[in-house]
């Protein structure tokens, strides 16, 4: 599957919530009165700034903004970005300069638009971004987006005072976690996404991560679990643990127990909770799973048996120039625990080609670890040097017509591996929980336990709801089928028998 254009494996964004996704009937505070203020938030990246925009929309909610369908209606457009590859970041210059052209339009007709850059690339380039293109007027880190109406304040008396060069610049690491100071979040639909760890202190060689979202930092295991019940009680069916580096999760304990929660037990306090029928969590760390999570994917029925683990390389050298901090064999060695537990596991992964000094052998290693395990998605891409990170100024630097051949001879073998994953699929009974509408009216989509995107002829009746769909249909990307039976509401125990 080709991914240069979007980070993370299932959600693009758009409008300030996925517009793939829709509106929960628990959400009201988007829809405004006609005479509130627009609010348009442009997401690039992973799901953690899928998160993260849609906690600003909450932040800003409060002070009376709604949502605006495109950012020529907004008062305010919040770009959130993506800084992981030298594309991802370029992107948000040149939607930067149409962004010039919609504020100056406004202005001459006597109107006003406030423009922040927030996320990955506002923490890298802080105030380059303001000189590059002084019509922005806040720049904010992704730990600060909880002193967005502050900013908003500075912002306009900036603009009272002189206007163009002097956006407001907030990229600190404040002490005070944001996440103590947010409101309540909404639901957008029946999967809901919840950080629970951010940062990353693992200074792999070609990442920009622990630059932009700084040291590991875990929420407390209460905090977690009350967000948890709060978006169940909201609607939410399933829940999508997010973090970095999700599996190095080490929470202050909940309640009076000594010692921190690992990602394990708080999967396992999770799936406690009424009505919460799925989990999921992305991105892991191989390095990070422990046995106890491992251990929890055989135990948890409502743990859903896919996991993204990127692995980045078959090459025992180039896994080590990377400082990723385990070889091809310790990776082998978590897969076949995995599926020692659970023997239904899929397994998702990351693989970056043409990293510095790699040869065809070592690329060879690669194709062959990919052919050795068998993965149901994966995403590759072609290494690109990030500023300020070891591997960008590391000899050995690969043309990049070899980058591209190489990438395209590994995604065609991913392909051919997703299609073959998705065709074992076929004449099954699969569960899918309907959390989007499809392609045409009539349709709608949604998730099998494996990750798979499924299509239905279904009505709105069953969206958010998990329905046992007969497959008719695999593609690379996607499975149709019909809906043969409606499944109550809390069926997970028995998803993985009923696929
Ligand atoms: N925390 C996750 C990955 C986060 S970044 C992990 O440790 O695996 C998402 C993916 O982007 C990575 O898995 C990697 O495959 C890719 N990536 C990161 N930096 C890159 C770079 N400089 N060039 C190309 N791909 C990169
Ligand atoms: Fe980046 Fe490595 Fe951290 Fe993943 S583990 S976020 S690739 S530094
Ligand atoms: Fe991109 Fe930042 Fe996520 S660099 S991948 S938005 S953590």
């Amino acid at each position: 599957m080709t991914r240069e254009a979007q980070v993370l494996p299932f959600f693009e964004s758009r409008g300030v919530r996925n517009a793939g996704r829709r509106t929960g009937a628990g959400r009201n505070v988007r829809q405004g009165a006609a005479l509130a203020k627009k609010l348009f938030i442009k997401t690039y990246g992973c799901q953690m700034n899928v998160y993260d925009s849609a906690r600003m929309a909450d932040v800003l909610a409060k002070l009376g903004y709604a949502q605006a369908e495109e950012a020529a209606d907004a008062d305010m457009v919040i770009l959130n970005t993506c800084h992981i590859r030298e594309k991802a970041s370029e992107k948000v210059f040149s939607e930067l300069g149409r962004l010039r052209s919609l504020k100056e339009r406004k202005r001459r007709n006597g109107g006003s638009m406030v423009v922040a850059v927030a996320g990955c690339v506002a923490q890298a380039e802080g105030d380059e971004i303001v000189r590059r293109a002084p019509h922005v007027d806040i720049v904010l880190g992704p730990q600060t987006y909880h002193r967005l109406p502050e900013m908003i304040a500075r912002a306009a008396r900036a603009a009272a005072e002189g206007g163009a060069g002097r956006g407001v610049i907030d990229t600190e690491f404040p002490a005070e976690p944001k996440f103590d100071y947010l409101p309540a979040p909404g639901l957008d639909g029946p999967s809901a996404f919840l950080s629970v760890q951010e940062g990353c202190d693992k200074f792999c060689t070609f990442c920009v991560v622990p630059y932009t979202r700084g040291a590991e930092y875990s929420r407390p295991a209460a905090a977690v679990i009350a967000e948890a019940k709060h978006l169940v009680s909201l609607g939410a069916r399933e829940i999508v643990l997010l973090g970095q580096n999700v599996n190095a999760y080490h929470g202050a304990a909940s309640g009076s127990a000594a010692k921190e929660w690992g990602l394990g037990r708080l999967i396992r306090e999770l799936a406690e909770i009424d009505g919460l029928a799925r989990i999921r969590y992305t991105t892991s760390h191989p390095c990070d799973m422990d046995g106890d999570l491992v251990a929890a994917h055989g135990d948890v029925p409502a743990l859903m048996p896919f996991l993204h683990l990127p692995v980045q390389s078959g090459s025992a050298r180039v896994l080590a120039a990377m400082n990723r901090r385990y070889g091809p064999e310790a990776y082998r060695r978590i897969a076949d625990e995995l599926r020692a537990v659970r023997s239904d596991m899929a397994l998702a992964s990351d693989f970056i080609v043409g990293f510095p000094g790699e040869t065809r052998d070592d690329f060879e290693e690669t194709a062959r670890l990919v052919r050795d395990i068998g993965f149901a998605q994966a995403y590759s891409f072609k290494f690109s040097p990030r500023p300020g990170t070891p591997a960008s100024v590391m000899a050995g630097e690969i043309d990049d017509d070899e980058k591209a051949s190489r990438l395209a001879e590994l995604q065609s073998l991913i392909d051919a591996q997703q299609l073959e994953f998705n065709e074992g699929f076929v004449g099954r009974s699969v569960p899918v929980l309907f959390d989007r509408t499809g392609r045409k009216s009539g349709q709608l989509a949604g998730r099998s336990p494996h990750m798979q995107a499924v299509h239905v002829e279904a009505d709105d009746r069953y969206f958010g709801t998990i329905a046992a769909v007969k497959i008719e249909h695999a593609a690379v990307n996607s499975l149709t089928g019909g809906i043969a039976e409606t499944i109550p509401a809390k069926p997970e125990a028995a998803e993985g028998a009923a696929a």
